[in-house]
């Protein structure tokens, strides 16, 4: 047996494989896990080192990462014929132990659930226009479902007063962190071989109707005009959650990948436009003039991507994210 293996059971490498997998806010990963005893508990945990303080003060975004990191365990533990029994915040006091998810009954997995494990690794983000054809009724009806079955609600934006004030509150907070000498410094750190790589950033920005991040500053060197803004920009949807505390947050992590996964299984990957949700004024507003009170968790656009992507966004390996349960102390 390797020395892997000694320290290391199959199935928490193969559960920290997939978890690795899940999108987290410009590639920062901001988690670990931890294996209890050989196979049986695997543990997700925040890693508050890794998180954007400056774009994530309370945390949200990097827990809603690690929620979809933890769907992306649910599905692996189906995979090996388990099913997972999920305990969120396990335990009080220590609100990194973000969940625990052990093994129970054996079942046989769905074709389903297979079909979403074989998308995982395929699943990317997108950044900049999406090809002209919509997507059908029936998948956003499906996608809706498969947010709702986790607790969340997934509202597409398709009225066009409504899609106006989404962009423009997207638009808002872009230029506000754009104007934020500390917030360009937080994104640009981000960008390389172990954050989003800079060919996932070459895209302009301002090509969609919806602002997107600017990593390398392509803004203040080249302009678009805001005519030609129109194309390409997909269908725009809002995920939301009832509350607005760490459960709420690990659930949209939940339903965000329940989402992206079933997009994927039918060749239709997301962008990310959560600029607004970063900023108390324009989360706000959109809360009450769209959600109806729920709080908005992620602004989405999704839609067929128009060349397939030729780069891979890195993950840290299995050995680099996995520890002992009894080694967690020390985080
Ligand atoms: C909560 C959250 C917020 C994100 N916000 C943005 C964003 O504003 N702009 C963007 O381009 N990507 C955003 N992303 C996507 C990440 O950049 C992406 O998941 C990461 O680079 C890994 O790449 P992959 O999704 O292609 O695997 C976000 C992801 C999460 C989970």
């Amino acid at each position: 047996m390797s020395v892997t293996h000694d320290k290391h059971g199959r199935a928490a490498l193969h559960l920290a494989r997939a978890a690795s997998l899940a999108p987290s806010p410009h590639n920062s990963q901001p988690w670990f896990f931890a294996e209890e005893g050989h196979d049986h508990g695997f543990q997700v945990r925040l890693d508050g080192g890794r998180r954007m303080p400056l774009t994530d003060p309370f945390e949200r975004e990097a827990v809603i990462a690690c929620g979809a990191a933890l769907f992306n365990v649910r599905v692996a533990v189906r995979q090996l014929g388990f099913r997972p029994v999920v305990e969120l915040l396990p335990a009080p006091g220590d609100s990194h132990h973000l969940a625990r998810v052990g093994f129970a009954a054996h079942l046989p997995s769905t074709p389903e659930e297979e079909l979403l494990a074989r998308v995982m690794p395929h699943r990317h983000t997108h950044r900049g226009r999406f090809a002209a054809a919509p997507l059908s009724a029936e998948l956003l009806a499906e996608l809706h479902e498969q947010a709702r079955a986790e607790g969340a609600t997934l509202q597409v934006v398709d009225d066009p007063e409504q899609l106006d004030l989404v962009a423009e509150l997207v638009r808002t907070a872009e230029d506000a962190h754009r104007a934020d000498f500390g917030h360009v410094a937080e994104l640009e750190r981000q960008v390389g071989a172990y954050g989003v790589p800079v060919e996932a950033c070459a895209q302009h920005p301002d090509a969609t109707l919806l602002a997107g991040r600017d990593y390398l500053s392509l803004a203040r060197r080249c302009l678009i005009s805001a005519r030609s803004r129109g194309r390409g920009t997909g269908t725009v949807v809002v995920l939301s959650t009832p509350h607005d505390r760490r459960p709420d947050w690990l659930r949209a992590g939940q339903a965000l990948q329940r989402v992206l996964l079933c997009a994927a299984a039918h060749d239709v990957m997301a962008a990310f436009h959560t600029q607004p949700l970063e900023l108390p004024a324009p989360r706000a507003r959109l809360r009450t003039e769209f959600t109806a009170g729920r709080y908005p968790q992620v602004v989405l656009r999704l839609g067929h991507v128009p060349l397939p992507q030729t780069w891979r966004t890195r993950r840290r390996t299995p050995l680099q994210v996995l520890v002992r349960g009894d080694a967690t102390a020390r985080w």
